[in-house]
């Protein structure tokens, strides 16, 4: 059956930045991530014998074997879904239990476990992909949500959040709306390590994120790659991993209590923090560009002359303003002065993924 889903990026604004298994994509650390109302993709997928083999089209260009995004993101995770043996998917009673439906886990086992039919899928996005915009986020919570519908696996949400972990790490955040967290769980087998919603998508309708493109280009290190070099090459590794715990307390509260200088502050904090462990990796990894860096100059300017707005980064140039509905106007009027910006893009708490039938092919 061909199935069309359709889901958002969201942003982090406590990092994942390392994975303690990198088959499974088991991170180091718990993360947050803010699933915005816009940067969606939208995916169309099928199952079914007339294919010899799996296709992939990504905004227009086909994609074939040999190319890191067929082999290492889109074949390796068709791969996890249609070829785990039982025993990856469910080592013991002891994972069952961690998992919050066992029936969830019966339905993983039979839909991941079966299948051997080729896909087809074809994925649109209406942003620039792998510029630090969590593309493949949006895309694998779309593809995983897609394939649970088109494999009829009738995964919940945290089986579905397992699943599209499984494709990207970040993209197990936006399987909800608003604002969720990852847990980095503690098995092995990553049966504990999903995505939770910490508030929907309606619980601060303030918030905003203003996205400021300041390069469209495709980044030269996808954060995969990264990240796996900091994890082995980063003196600061140790002293990250130390930190996250607090972060993470305090953007939960501040969420929890809608409290927008105690979550700014600390994402802004944890972003700086994560961009010490690129420049630390070897080789260096500098994700920002002269535009960034104007960008981050400017806010801390804009908030000591009292426009509360904070920054994140993420795995690439582009610079994400954090502010409340009631500031949004004037500091859109100062970022639209700023020279040389590419696009701006404003974005609000989002929904998670959802199944529409306007198919792509
Ligand atoms: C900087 O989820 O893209 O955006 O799991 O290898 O696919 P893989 O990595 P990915 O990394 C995202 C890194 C980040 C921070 C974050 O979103 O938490």
């Amino acid at each position: 059956m061909k199935i069309t889903a359709i889901a958002n990026s969201n942003i982090a604004l406590v990092k994942y930045w390392g994975k303690r298994n990198e088959k499974l994509i088991l991170p180091q650390n718990s993360s947050i991530g803010l699933t915005t109302d816009c940067l969606s993709v939208k995916t169309t997928l099928e199952f079914a014998r007339k294919y010899k083999k799996d296709i992939l089209i990504l905004d227009g260009k086909e994609f074939k074997r040999g190319s890191e995004e067929y082999d290492k993101y889109f074949k390796s995770f068709l791969n996890k879904l249609r070829n785990l043996p039982r025993s990856e998917i469910l080592t013991s009673a002891e994972s069952r239990k961690g998992f919050a439906s066992q029936t969830s886990v019966k339905i993983l086992l039979r839909g991941l476990a079966k299948t051997k039919l080729r896909a087809k899928a074809v994925s649109q996005s209406g942003f620039p992909k792998a510029a630090g915009l969590a593309s493949s986020a949006a895309g694998f919570a779309a593809m995983a949500a897609a394939a649970n519908s088109a494999l009829n696996l009738g995964l919940n949400a945290q089986g579905l959040s397992i699943l599209a972990r499984q494709g990207s790490g970040s993209a197990c955040r936006s399987i909800f709306g608003g604002f969720a967290e990852w847990q980095r769980g503690k098995k092995r087998d990553g049966l504990d390590s999903f995505a939770r919603q910490i508030a929907n998508e309606n619980y601060w309708p303030d918030f905003r994120l203003v996205i400021c493109l300041t390069s469209k280009k495709e980044k030269k290190i996808k954060s995969r790659a990264g990240m796996a070099q900091t994890v082995k090459t980063s003196p600061f590794y140790d002293g990250w991993l130390k930190t996250i715990d607090d972060d993470l307390k305090k953007v939960r509260k501040g969420i929890r209590e809608r409290d927008f200088s105690l979550v700014g502050k600390t994402a802004e904090e944890n972003c700086l923090k994560m961009h010490a462990l690129m420049l630390t990796t070897k080789p260096a990894i500098i994700y920002w560009n002269s535009g960034t860096i104007a960008l981050i100059h400017r806010v801390f300017e804009w908030r000591k002359n009292g426009l509360e707005c904070y920054f994140t980064i993420d795995a690439g140039p582009q610079v994400k303003i954090l502010c409340l509905k009631k500031n949004l106007k004037v500091l859109l009027k100062r970022v639209k002065k700023i020279a040389g910006l590419e696009g701006i893009i404003v974005a609000k708490p989002g929904p998670g993924p959802k199944i529409v039938n306007n198919h792509l092919f």
